[in-house]
């Protein structure tokens, strides 16, 4: 039995990087997928064929999959690709707002236009869409899911990225509003915060190997994820494992909000500096594992 047998689900900005991994997982547990696109028909159709192969695989048949062109950012819009979706399918019961982009600059020449746009897709984008979603969960009754796509910096500050962070937090806290707002109804919102995820949003480095080594260098656990290792959080959240979660952030990012910086116990001074840096903590070739934890322990550093 696949986890998501016969759900349907709309996955916004689900034409590339982690929304098309989404669209496709879903897919393979058996859900109908709405994928959202925004601009580029082409890579959405491409998408939705991996999505119809996939589903065809599993059932043979009876695939729901179908394309839905909408600015996320636009009430006017929003509202038609429900409308399109139910007036297909007469039924939604998975929202995933995952659209976003971001914008580069120092805080203070930050034009307001980009501020705006920013804020427009990420922030009330995915509030027109849960706002239609949780009208229509209401009016049929019987609860409905909503998961947001936010980033590790909904936690964590990113300079130069302001309006994208100040985007990413205030998805986290309306995560958790309208968690507690639809308790009740048996609605569940919850959200991914992923970190640094290899999609085109982050070509840039990921297109240059030393690039990229910078960028790895700062995870725990020393390498970018892949956009499937988040897709599959989002259908844990969504299936009936998650039937007891509600208003939280699981963060999906090989350990990046443990902050890396501490890997060594800098802030205890030099010897601790000394004693404790990468190179000496690391195992001697042959000589048996050791642990840093007791090490530190035993040296009364903690
Ligand atoms: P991406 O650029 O491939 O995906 C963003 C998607 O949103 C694209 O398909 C784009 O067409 C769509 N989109 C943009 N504006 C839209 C609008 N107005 N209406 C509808 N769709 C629109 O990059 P990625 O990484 O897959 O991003 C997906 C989400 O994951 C974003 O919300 C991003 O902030 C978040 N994220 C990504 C991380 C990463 O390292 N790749 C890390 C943390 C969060």
């Amino acid at each position: 039995m696949r986890r998501l047998e016969g759900k349907n689900v709309l996955v916004t900005g689900g034409s590339t990087g982690i929304g098309r991994a989404t669209a496709i997982r879903f897919a393979d547990e058996g859900a109908n997928v709405a994928i959202n696109y925004y601009t580029s028909e082409t890579e959405a159709e491409i998408t939705l064929e991996e999505a119809r192969t996939t589903c065809n695989i599993i059932r043979g048949k009876g695939c729901g999959e179908m394309l839905v062109q909408g600015d996320v950012a636009s009430e006017e819009d929003v509202r038609r690709i429900f409308h399109e979706i139910l007036g297909a399918w007469g039924r939604l019961d998975i929202l995933i707002n995952n659209a976003g982009i971001q914008a580069a600059s120092p805080a203070h020449e930050t034009d307001m236009e980009a501020y705006d746009r920013v804020l427009a897709v990420n922030l009330r984008g995915a509030f027109l869409c849960a706002r239609e979603a949780v009208r229509h969960f209401l009016d049929r009754g019987g609860g409905g899911i909503i998961i947001n796509n936010t980033s590790v910096h909904e936690a964590i500050p990113k300079p130069y990225y302001a309006p994208y962070a100040a985007s990413k937090a205030g998805l986290g806290a309306l995560g958790r509003t309208l968690a507690l707002e639809y308790a009740g109804q048996g609605i569940r919102v919850n959200t991914v915060a992923p970190g640094a995820i290899a999609t085109p949003i982050n070509r840039e480095w990921l297109e240059d190997p030393e690039k990229r080594a910078e960028v790895e260098k700062h995870i725990p656990m020393g390498r970018a994820g892949e956009p499937e290792e988040v897709a599959a959080i989002f259908v844990f959240l969504a299936s009936d494992e998650a039937a007891y979660i509600t208003g939280q952030t699981l963060y999906v990012d090989g350990g990046l909000t443990l902050c890396a910086d501490f890997r060594t116990p800098w802030s205890s001074g030099a010897e601790g500096q000394k004693r404790f840096s990468p190179q000496t903590v690391a195992a001697e070739p042959g000589s048996p594992p050791q642990d840093p934890g007791r090490r530190i322990h035993s040296n009364k550093l903690i």
